[in-house]
């Protein structure tokens, strides 16, 4: 197992990038913010089925955190995280510090629209403009020719293919699919909140989300589907923050035209808020 590259400035990093690319190869980065589960690393692995020399980022970003939230308490494992890497034989690692990514003086923003409104917006209004910030960033700074996020944090993904098209951004933005727990639970670095009586409820989500879809499959109408998963949830003692259809392009409402569709959901068990969303696309008439 070897250990990689670790570069912790923006310059250094460019450096190496540049011999690869001198040598023809296909970088990919896949951007983190470390605890690393099996959800990173297959990203990491289909960054490796895709390209010839593959980072990855760790980067708990400051910018994408309120005030309120977990910034000094999420969990952060550097040598555990590239323990893992290097047993993929990732080939290098991008390990900033905030003052790297932030110096002193640092005045700009990165605003955005579109599938940032609502949805986690509606709770996390700083979010979205603080992750396009970072994401713009590590793009600048690892130049890569493709970057690899995961479809757990789905709107996620359609913002940073959206700045990345509006902005011409000469990266291609892949999504890969969500990795679960044998209950079912979407793999999260914040799964590691729960208390274990909260973890067992957690399992509930996914099971209503597919519930949900099973429903509308059978012809139950859109809002009973969704009224009756959120009571459920509420039941089980879930707080529900939202739970809804919309187009899986654009993550606007949807209507009779939409023919792919993402069922979105975020909600909180004690003091740990768990996301999900699922494909859905209506049955063809027979
Ligand atoms: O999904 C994450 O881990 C983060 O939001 C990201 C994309 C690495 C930006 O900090």
């Amino acid at each position: 197992m070897t250990r990689p590259r670790i570069f912790e400035t923006i310059a250094a990093l460019r450096k190496e990038v540049e011999i690869a690319r001198r040598d023809g190869r296909r970088i990919a980065l896949v951007p983190t913010m470390g605890a690393l589960h099996d959800g990173h690393l297959s990203l990491v692995r289909s960054a490796q089925e895709r390209a010839d020399f593959v980072m990855a980022s760790i980067f708990v970003n400051p910018t994408q955190f309120a005030p309120n939230e977990d910034f000094d308490a999420y969990p952060r494992d550097h040598e555990a995280d590239i323990a893992k890497l290097a047993e993929l034989g990732i080939d290098a690692v991008f390990l900033p510090t905030v003052g790297e990514m932030y110096p002193k003086g640092f005045a700009t923003g990165v605003t955005v629209g579109g599938p940032a409104r609502d949805l986690e917006s509606a709770t996390r209004p700083h979010f979205f403009n603080g992750v396009a910030l970072v994401v713009t960033k590590l793009l600048l700074a690892a130049l890569p020719d493709l970057a690899i996020f995961g479809e757990k944090d789905y709107q996620q993904l359609c913002v940073i293919r959206q700045f990345v098209r509006d902005l011409n951004m000469p990266v291609e933005i892949a999504g890969a699919p969500t990795v679960r727990e044998g209950d079912g639970l979407a793999m999260s670095s914040r799964n590691r909140y729960l208390s274990p009586q909260d973890r067992h409820k957690a399992a509930l989500l996914p099971v209503v989300l597919r519930d949900i879809l099973k429903a509308l499959d059978d012809g139950t109408h859109v809002p009973e589907a969704l009224a009756d998963g959120i009571r459920r949830l509420k039941e089980d003692g879930f707080e529900v923050d939202y739970l809804e259809l919309r187009s899986a392009e654009t993550l606007a409402p949807v209507d009779d035209a939409t023919a792919e569709m993402r069922l979105l959901a975020a909600a909180r068990l004690g003091d740990t808020r768990l996301i999900d969303n699922m494909a859905w696309s209506k049955p063809r008439a027979s």
